[in-house]
This record gives C-alpha cells, sequence and structure tokens, in this order.
C-alpha cells in the first residue's frame, strides 16, 4: 500500500530558479498515484510555465484568486488537499507564509487547508541564514509546518553552501513520511520528538573475504530511511548510520557512512551516549573472515578440480546486545531492534522473534516474517513485540506507515525529557 496513492496534493511552486527541479517532484507524485493540483506563484511562471504543470499534473493551474471564482477556488483547492507540498519555497514566500498573507491562490489555499505542509525552501546561503528567515522557519515548524533543511552544495551562481532544493527523491519521502504522521487538532504533523535526537541504522553490512569479494545481505535500507524521515518530520534530530545505501540523504540528515559491522559497531559505540534512542534497523553481518585474504583467492590450476576453499569466519559483535548491556540500568537511550525471520527447527518464525526478543532485551523489537519477501520492497508487515516478547502493535503498509507505528510505541516509552 502506498500513502500517496489517490490522495489529493497541492503543490506551490515559489519564484525561484529551483522551480524547474519540481517538475521531477510532480511527476513523481503523479507516478505513485496522487491527484496533484499545481498553484505556482505568478513570479514563479517567469521560471517554469504554466503549460508544464498543467501537462504533468493533467489539471489546469490556476495561480490568482480572481480565476474560477465561482468555484471559490481559494477555499476548496485547500479544504480538498491531503497533503501540501510547495517547492522551492523563496524567502518571501517564507515570510509571507509567517504573517499568515493570502495575498494570492497559494497563500489563500495555505491559511484554509488542514493538511499537513511539507515546505522545500531553496535560495542564497545568505537568505537561508538571514535573521529573519532564520525566525520565520522557526515559527513556522512550531506552527507544524515540515520544513525541510535545504541541501548543501553548488547555488546558481559560482557559491555553495546550504541553500539547494532537497533532491525531488528526497522531498517524495519526506511527502510519504507526513502524510502518514500522527496529526495536530488542526491537521498539522504532530512534533512529539521535538527536542529529541534519534541514532538510526540503515542498510546492511559488507564484509570483505579479499580485495574483490564479500559477504553481504539483501537490505535496501528502505525501511531504516522511512524511519529517518517520519522522525524527522516528528521533529526528532537523526544520525543516520548507513551501511551501503544507495539513497539520496534525507533533508537535514546527519549521515555517516560505514561498511563493514565493526564499523557500524564503533560509530554506534561512540554515538549512542548523546541520543534518546538507538533504533537498530540494518541487517548486521553475524559472521566475517577470520582473516581477510590480501590476494584475490584462487581456484587450483587443475581444470577438473572440485577444490573449493573453506573461508573461515568468526563472530561479528552483537551491537544490540552491547547497547543493552552498556545502558545497564539507565532507561536512556531507548533501544530499538529489528528481527527478520523464516521460523525453522519446529519453531515459528513469531516463536523465534519473541525469544530474540527476551535474549536481546531492546525495549521494542520490530518482528517481519520475511518468508514472504521485503527486501527493497515499499511495503512491510511487521509485529512490535516488547522485551518481554509480548506483542505491542502491528502494522501494516507502506514502509513509512510501518516507520511510524514504530515511533509511536517509541515516543510512548520515552523518560520523560529532563
Ligand atoms: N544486530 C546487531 N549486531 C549484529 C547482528 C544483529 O546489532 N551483529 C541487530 C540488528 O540490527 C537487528 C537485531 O540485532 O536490530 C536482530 O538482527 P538479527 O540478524 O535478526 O539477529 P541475530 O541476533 O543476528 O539473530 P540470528 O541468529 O537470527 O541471525
Amino acid at each position: 500500500m502506498n500513502s500517496l496513492a489517490g490522495a489529493r496534493v497541492l503543490v506551490g511552486v515559489g519564484g525561484g530558479i529551483a522551480a524547474y527541479k519540481t517538475a521531477h517532484l510532480v511527476r513523481g507524485l503523479v507516478g505513485e498515484g496522487a491527484d496533484v493540483q499545481v498553484i505556482p506563484t505568478a513570479s514563479s511562471l517567469q521560471f517554469v510555465g504554466a503549460a508544464t504543470w498543467e501537462a504533468l499534473s493533467h489539471h489546469e493551474v490556476l495561480t490568482s484568486v480572481f480565476e474560477r471564482v465561482e468555484e471559490v477556488a481559494h477555499v476548496r483547492v485547500g479544504q480538498q488537499a491531503d497533503l501540501v507540498v510547495i517547492a522551492p519555497a523563496t524567502a518571501d514566500l517564507l515570510a509571507r507564509l509567517r504573517m499568515g498573507r493570502g495575498d494570492d491562490l497559494l497563500t489563500a489555499s495555505l491559511l484554509v487547508t488542514r493538511a499537513p505542509v511539507v515546505v522545500a525552501p531553496a535560495m542564497h546561503t545568505e537568505m537561508w541564514e538571514h535573521p529573519a528567515t532564520v525566525e520565520n522557519v522557526a515559527v513556522l515548524r512550531e506552527r507544524g509546518l515540515v520544513v525541510l533543511e535545504p541541501a548543501v552544495g553548488r547555488l546558481t551562481g559560482p557559491d555553495s553552501g546550504p541553500g539547494r532544493l532537497p533532491e525531488p527523491a528526497a522531498i517524495l519521502d519526506a511527502a510519504r513520511a507526513a502524510i502518514a504522521a500522527p496529526r495536530t487538532a488542526l491537521g498539522a504533523v504532530h512534533r512529539d520528538l521535538e527536542g529529541r535526537r534519534l541514532l538510526i541504522s540503515a542498510g546492511g553490512t559488507r564484509e570483505e573475504l579479499d580485495p574483490v569479494r564479500f559477504l553481504a545481505n539483501h537490505s535496501s535500507g528502505r525501511q531504516g530511511w522511512a524511519l529517518a524521515h517520519a522522525a524527522l518530520v516528528r521533529g526528532a534530530r537523526v544520525t543516520l548510520a548507513a551501511a551501503n545505501v544507495q539513497l539520496e540523504d534525507p533533508p537535514g540528515v546527519d549521515r555517516r557512512d560505514v561498511v563493514t559491522a565493526a564499523e557500524l559497531a564503533s560509530l554506534i559505540a561512540e554515538q549512542r551516549e548523546h541520543v534518546d534512542a538507538v533504533v537498530m534497523a540494518a541487517a548486521v553481518a553475524d559472521f566475517t573472515a577470520a582473516e581477510r585474504s590480501a590476494d584475490k583467492i584462487k581456484k587450483s590450476e587443475d581444470p577438473a578440480g572440485q577444490d573449493a576453499p573453506a573461508i573461515a569466519l568468526r563472530r561479528t559483535e552483537d551491537i544490540l546486545r552491547s547497547a543493552v548491556t552498556w545502558r545497564g540500568e539507565e532507561t536512556r537511550p531507548s533501544i530499538v531492534g529489528f528481527a527478520a525471520e523464516t521460523g525453522g527447527a519446529g519453531h515459528s518464525a513469531l516463536e523465534l522473534a519473541a525469544q530474540k526478543a527476551r535474549r536481546k532485551g531492546a525495549d521494542l523489537l520490530v518482528f517481519n516474517d520475511v518468508t514472504t519477501g521485503v527486501f527493497g520492497s515499499a511495503d512491510n508487515s511487521v509485529m512490535i513485540l516488547d522485551s518481554e516478547g509480548r506483542q505491542v502493535a502491528r502494522s501494516e503498509g507502506s514502509k513509512t506507515q510501518v516507520a511510524h507505528a514504530v515511533l509511536d510505541e517509541l515516543v510512548r516509552r520515552l523518560p520523560a525529557v529532563p
């Protein structure tokens, strides 16, 4: 299931050069089955014309409150939206939103809507860092708008710094996270992780056998990524320990790349004392080469040879277990593990997961039955167990929906902020 399929999405386009990238975003949203209404500001039409938006969204484009007056478009579009995405948001548009102005169709619609709003800013670094913009962003976030951090890199001129529009794929992930998030009475995303720091591991580790071969697993990192996006829209600061993941960075995340289980273990050990929760979504190798061969391992010269080398392996550190042991009697950080099980040796997958929950001692263990295959897919189906192996929740659907279900349980268990 996909949370954007069938959703009515209002895409607001501000007057910045990055508007051309929003064409890819609209395409992505339509590709997911969303019903997209684009509302460009008048100045944004200097960059990308209405014909582009009409062709991509299959809807007539409206800009002014004086179009379609008989339909009261400025009220209808905002009321009907399930989600609003503004990309790019210029400094001027952020200021108008902060003031609650309604001087064009986009801002008027924003006053009407009770849907979650994702804002993707793009501007020069000086404008982003100007105290006026900093204050506007803080107020908008307090109001529950999901204002993404701009990406860092080359800007329109020869300069570079924070201010680039996040990649359309990352905005799309944030949109998925926002539409599935818990909401306040006014429809905004509930920032129940405000002030919290999360350390999330994602992907799958690789253990080298020789200079050309490694032991790996099927994990794509999508579940960890969905957790990061979901935590970010709910207001958390996120460090993402990424083991061999080929996905766009979630905007504003502190991404740390690792390759092996040992590298992941040292990163988690170094970071765990600084966070409120450690969420181990990565698939970590249980075994690594006892000794990595410096040269490529060769087969014998005998063409009929049946030989195959016996490769000695040794256990890796159980990172989750180490974190639980290190925490001891303390309550911080909360620790969440994942268990992919297939069942076997006379036990069902669920029985094995419950045993694992008791053995590992994490506060929550997210169990999925991988007999049906979830790796690389957008969907997942999980059971959430507590440290006694009891089922506390289940979630079926997109990895984003599963991510929010895990965070709901985590939020319930986080000790109060001192
Ligand atoms: N994990 C870990 N360190 C390892 C292996 C796993 O921290 N060396 C974490 C994973 O990130 C996951 C949880 O432990 O959150 C369960 O992973 P899984 O591979 O299912 O557990 P194992 O203890 O390795 O059990 P099994 O014998 O079933 O492989």
